[in-house]
């Protein structure tokens, strides 16, 4: 009886949260709930798996948490660091699907191989249930089409050219937080913090398991959405095409010197 009545609570609360969160503007905004099936699913998942360090609210504060640099993301604020899309807007779906498959390399946010691909997309619809902002279209926008990797990158002699003109624009534009041989101790670096007042240091680009990934692809997203709530910038506006692709064989040769073959 008292399960009954426990299940009858959590469709009604349910069914009140999808019309006040979605019912009345799903229309303006063109933004689709995720059906029942699918919500109940993720929230399933999240409770199990994401919640201890996550939170139950989504607001970051799991019992494993005290502790834990970078923090367990809060999910409330609706932003997110890593993402496909330009700086300021939302991740795609499949950001967050590969953030969970995946997880963050040299933090504690694990990889979850464990779970199918539809487990995966319904956790990652239910994380997005703690924030307004996937509630607003005007926070949406596509993922930016990323140019190949350059065919010079796998000759040896272009690739050392073009890393001389990278090492000059890492001098003046990253040297400053990453360090000059790029490993995370430039002047700055100590004093970095990010959007919730924690500590940030630069990565240490010579290794090749960045938390964005293992390509170098990866690098020249970040060099075009910059990594919200962070201080590094993005260098959209601020580079062409060809100075990204130079940093990125400075970058390359700096791990090849770091993890000689
Ligand atoms: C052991 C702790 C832990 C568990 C369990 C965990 N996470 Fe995380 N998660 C973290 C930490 C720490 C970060 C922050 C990493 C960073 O800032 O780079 C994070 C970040 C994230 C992000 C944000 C990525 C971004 O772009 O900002 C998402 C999304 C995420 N986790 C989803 C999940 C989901 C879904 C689950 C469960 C299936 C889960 N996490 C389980 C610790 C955890
Ligand atoms: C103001 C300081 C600052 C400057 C300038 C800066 N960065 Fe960063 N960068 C950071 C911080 C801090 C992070 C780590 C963010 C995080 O994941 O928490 C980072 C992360 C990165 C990452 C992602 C690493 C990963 O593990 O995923 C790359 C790639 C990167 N920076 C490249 C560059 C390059 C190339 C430049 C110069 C064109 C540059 N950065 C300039 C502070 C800076």
């Amino acid at each position: 009886m008292k399960r009954k009545r426990h299940s009858l609570f959590a469709i009604l609360w349910l069914g009140a949260w999808l019309l006040v969160t979605y019912g009345s503007n799903a229309a303006e905004t063109g933004v689709v709930p995720p059906d029942r099936e699918l919500f109940l699913q993720g929230r399933f998942i999240f409770e199990r798996n994401c919640a201890t360090c996550h939170g139950k609210w989504g607001d970051g504060k799991g019992d494993m948490s005290a502790g834990m640099l970078p923090r367990p993301r809060s999910f409330v604020s609706g932003l997110f660091k890593y993402h496909s899309t330009p700086a300021g807007f939302l991740p795609t779906n499949e950001d967050l699907m590969r953030t969970i498959r995946e997880g963050i390399p040299s933090t504690a946010m694990p990889s979850f191989t464990i779970l199918s691909e539809k487990e995966i997309h319904a956790v990652a619809e239910y994380i997005k249930t703690f924030s307004s902002k996937w509630r607003k279209k005007e926070n949406y926008a596509p993922p930016l089409q990323l140019p190949p990797l350059p065919a010079w990158f796998e000759r040896r002699q272009a690739l050392q050219t073009h890393a001389t003109t990278g090492h000059d624009l890492f001098q003046q534009l990253c040297a400053a937080c990453h360090g000059l041989k790029g490993d995370g101790q430039g002047p700055s670096a100590a004093q970095l913090k990010d959007q919730w007042e924690q500590r940030c240091p630069p990565s240490d680009l010579r290794q090749s398991a960045l938390r964005s990934g293992r390509q170098f692809t990866d690098i020249y997203r970040v060099l075009m959405t910059g990594i919200s709530a962070t201080p590094m910038p993005s260098f959209a506006d601020s580079l062409s095409d060809k100075q990204r692709w130079d940093l990125i064989a400075y970058i390359a040769e700096l791990r090849r010197e770091f993890h000689p073959d």
